[in-house]
């Protein structure tokens, strides 16, 4: 069979938001779920982001999708499977007396830790709070080029929250009546300037093999982007070895802790890295492109993003595009379905409307919505 291979072929909740217990079976072409707003069509995507490492596709906490009311538990459970062989049983959940440690099954058995899963799939995800990206404040751009160096580096998360607990430990010093203990300050910057190192490393990585699979990619609906990006360590690590950067971070911090305590934050780091993004071949920036534009260069990013995982790890991630139909005409549509019927990895779609997906044919599987259960929607045309 040509089409993607690899994918959810059963995917189960218990009392995950709107689902008190919903299951489906399903092989591994592209998925799409329609039914009215509300219904709970982002709650099965989101759902499915949890199978990642991460915190999901809304960002929230491991007790919001706990459904209400409830008795504060929820589990996903996934079979995944490549070439029609099951390659894991996976199950992510939060137990009723955890308040806060997510527990991870594979095959049946307690995963060694949170990053075990990132051996059998990667995911990622475009959702309409994303239509702003470039429009909006630098941390969704942050977060995008973050999660996509996660598909790289299951590591970076951790070399993250590492460099933001250290940052908020000295935040926390900076805001103090007295000074701060210079040895003490001087080892959190040091830290954080270690940290930096791996963030920014790892991010210049992602951005040189995602250029590329950009390259590669051929002339289609979706807009090449030209990216780059905008941050000091970043700057700085292009230019010069680790140690030069890890000396120019802390003597920056070190000559910044008066202005950084008055501003209540530290003002410069790769916290504040930013991405830059233009559309090529118009050579203009992407928050000037009209709205379908922007759309269409962020599909074009996702997709080369899919094919740079595809082509480095074997495995294509698994992609959940939320609304992806809105804002992409019938033309786009028609070659992001048929992007999404060769690539390896499965994709998820949602709508409210079957119409807009009806170019798929055969080629995908239909999935109506309805009172928390997730049924196959045979109904032709
Ligand atoms: N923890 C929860 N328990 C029960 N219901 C919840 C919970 N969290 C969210 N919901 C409900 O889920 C519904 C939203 O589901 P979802 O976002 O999946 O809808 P949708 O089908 O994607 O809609 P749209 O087409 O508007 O995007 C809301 O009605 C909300 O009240
Ligand atoms: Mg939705």
């Amino acid at each position: 069979m040509s089409g993607p291979s690899f994918g959810l072929t059963r995917l189960a909740l218990s009392s995950f938001r709107t689902y008190a217990a919903a299951r489906v079976d399903l092989d591994t072409r592209p998925v799409v779920l329609t039914g009215p707003n509300g219904i709970g069509k982002t709650n099965v995507l989101e759902a499915i982001s949890y199978l990642g490492s991460g915190r999901g596709l809304r960002s929230a906490t491991l007790q919001e999708p706990c459904r209400q009311p409830g008795e504060g538990a929820w589990a996903v459970a996934a079979q995944l499977s490549d070439k029609g062989a099951i390659l894991a049983d996976i199950g992510i959940g939060l137990a009723p007396a955890s308040r806060a440690t997510r527990i991870v099954r594979i095959n049946g058995a307690p995963a060694s830790g949170p990053l075990a899963v990132t051996e059998y799939l990667s995911l990622s995800w475009l959702t309409p709070a994303m239509d702003r990206l470039f429009q909006e404040g630098t941390t969704g751009r942050r977060r995008f080029i973050d999660r996509m160096v996660l598909a790289l580096n299951p590591a970076h998360a951790s070399a993250v929250s590492s460099y933001e607990k250290a940052m908020r430990q000295r935040n926390a010093l900076l805001a103090e009546d007295a000074p701060p203990d210079p040895a003490w300050i001087s080892a959190i910057e040091t830290k954080m300037a270690e940290d930096a190192v791996a963030i920014a490393a790892s991010r210049i990585e992602l951005i040189s093999q995602l250029e590329v699979a950009i390259a590669n990619e051929d002339e289609s609906a979706f807009p090449k982007a030209r990216i780059a990006l905008e941050g000091i360590a970043e700057a700085a690590l292009s230019n010069g070895s680790a140690a030069d950067v890890e000396k120019l971070l802390t003597d920056s911090w070190q000559a910044g802790r008066h202005r950084d305590s008055a501003a209540g934050r530290t003002l410069d780091g790769p916290h504040r890295t930013d991405l830059s993004v233009w559309h090529a071949p118009k050579d203009q920036p992407a928050a000037q492109c009209s709205t379908g534009e922007q759309k269409a260069l962020l599909v074009g990013l996702i997709l080369a993003h899919a094919r740079m995982i595809e082509n480095l790890t074997g495995r294509g991630p698994i992609l959940l595009l939320d609304e992806v139909a809105a804002h992409l005409d019938a033309e786009r549509r028609k070659a992001l379905f048929e992007r999404l019927t060769q690539q390896h990895g499965q994709s998820w779609m949602t709508g409210t409307d079957r119409a807009f997906f009806e170019s798929f044919g055969e080629a995908a599987q239909f999935f109506q919505i309805s009172d928390g259960k997730i049924a196959r929607d045979s109904e032709k045309g």
